[in-house]
């Protein structure tokens, strides 16, 4: 019996969830595991009408002793890591001590300094090698499939990628002035950092939001969108050879900056602790409790999430450009799983990245990022399950 563990019951887990309920011929039988209980239990009643069998566990995945109990309990085949950043080394390490395969959708960060980058996982490397396991980096959408892309450019359209640019565009309108469509906490720390990217081998820092550009995209219009350092721009720096540039463009509204802006201005997003009323409390993470929650915003964001990649290199001694790109509705999203565009194409990359590695189509011992690996079946999969996508072969550059 095929299993799959996955830890954490937010807006993506929920995707993943579904996604591996629809695909019950791999996913026999699924553990939800996170730190709210109730959360795991109340998905298990809406899905636990199909194929695959579903049991739910309490963990709070700061504590390896209790991840490994967990895992002892359950043996799944695969440890699929979707609560938040800060989780993902002691999960790593209950993986290692039970000998479980790993995947996440987002590289570990520390919960006391913004800085999220790879060498923390990566220096795992030959520990998950002699253990013959594997642990899957990063396999979202950005990151994730935005590294399926480029290996599949690369596989079929190039001898030499020199250029890459990743666009980000949420064009969904949820009604409120502001919200963040996944973790808040995460997601502002992620915008209100400085910007960068990568050239000839180094990384250029910008300010926060300094470069912005106008694209107008597929099936969405014209939008802003701003330069930001983004964690798939240090593996793809190192894995395409040859590159000379990554660049990750984002698009913000006009009503999120400003909000944004106000909030950083009067100290709203500082992750340092201050006193009130006796207490310590993180600005916030105290912000993060009164905005929305994002799993809250499917039923009323509509619009469409359009994200993909414009590659510039050489085939054959030609110059060449290829724009491959998703486009995702909101509300077929939501019509489908109950949940918004952004975990949406986020979860399904996630389901099939796990889906890989359990059937063996991906599997190699050691610490990996996605676009380590043959870009097709996860291609072909990604028409299957729900995130088709879209090539242009002669797509407006961004300057
Ligand atoms: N690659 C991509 O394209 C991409 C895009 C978006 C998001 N992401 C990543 O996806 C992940 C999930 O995001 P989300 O929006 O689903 O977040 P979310 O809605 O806040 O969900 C996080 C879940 O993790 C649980 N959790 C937090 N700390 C825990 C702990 N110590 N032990 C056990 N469970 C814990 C939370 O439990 P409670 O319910 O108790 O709070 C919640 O269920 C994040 O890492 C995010 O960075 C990746």
């Amino acid at each position: 019996m095929s299993k799959a563990l996955i830890i954490g019951c937010g807006g993506v887990a929920s995707v993943v969830i579904h996604k591996c309920c629809q695909n019950s011929e791999v996913f026999e039988e699924i553990c939800i595991a996170s730190r709210t209980k109730a959360k795991c239990d109340a998905l298990k009643e809406k899905l636990s009408g199909g194929k695959t069998k579903i049991s739910t566990a309490q963990v709070n995945a700061d504590h390896v002793d209790e991840l490994i109990a967990l895992i002892n309990g359950f043996g799944p085949d695969i440890v699929i890591n979707v609560a938040l950043p800060y989780q993902d080394l002691t999960i790593m390490d209950a993986c290692l001590a039970t000998k479980t395969n790993y995947m996440d959708t987002a590289n570990y960060e520390p919960e006391d300094t913004a800085k999220f980058e790879y060498s923390w996982q990566w220096a795992y490397r030959e520990r998950f090698e002699k253990a013959g396991i594997m642990a899957l980096l990063g396999c979202g959408f950005d990151p994730g499939v935005t590294g399926v892309f480029s290996a599949y450019a690369m596989k079929h359209y190039f001898d030499e990628i020199h250029y890459i640019d990743i666009l980000d565009c949420n064009g969904g309108d949820h009604g409120y002035p502001f919200a963040t469509n996944f973790n808040p906490e995460i997601n502002i720390r992620e915008v209100s950092a400085k910007g960068s990217y990568w050239e000839n081998g180094r990384w250029v820092e910008t300010a926060p939001m300094e470069i912005k550009r106008e694209y107008d995209f597929d099936e969405v219009g014209r939008k802003d969108m701003y330069l930001l350092h983004h964690e798939e721009l240090e593996s793809l720096g190192l894995n395409i050879k040859g590159i000379k540039r990554i660049r990750f463009f984002m698009t913000f509204g006009e009503s999120y900056l400003t909000h944004l802006k106000c909030l950083e201005n009067v100290g709203m997003t500082s992750i340092e602790p201050i006193e009130f009323e006796g207490k310590q409390i993180v600005p916030l993470q105290f912000l993060k409790a009164v905005l929305p929650d994002p799993a809250s915003l499917g039923p009323r964001t509509k619009g469409k999430t359009n994200i993909g990649c414009i590659f510039q290199g050489m085939k054959d001694g030609q110059e060449k450009t290829y724009y491959v790109y998703n486009v995702c509705d909101h509300q077929e999203c939501y019509r489908e799983v109950g949940s918004q565009a952004v975990s949406y194409t986020t979860g399904v990359p996630a389901m099939i990245g796990a889906m890989l590695v359990m059937t063996g189509v991906w599997k190699k011992p050691g610490v990996y990022n996605v676009e380590e690996f043959d870009p097709d079946p996860f291609m072909e999969a990604l028409n299957r399950w729900g995130l088709p996508w879209k090539e242009n072969f002669h797509p407006v550059l961004v300057p």
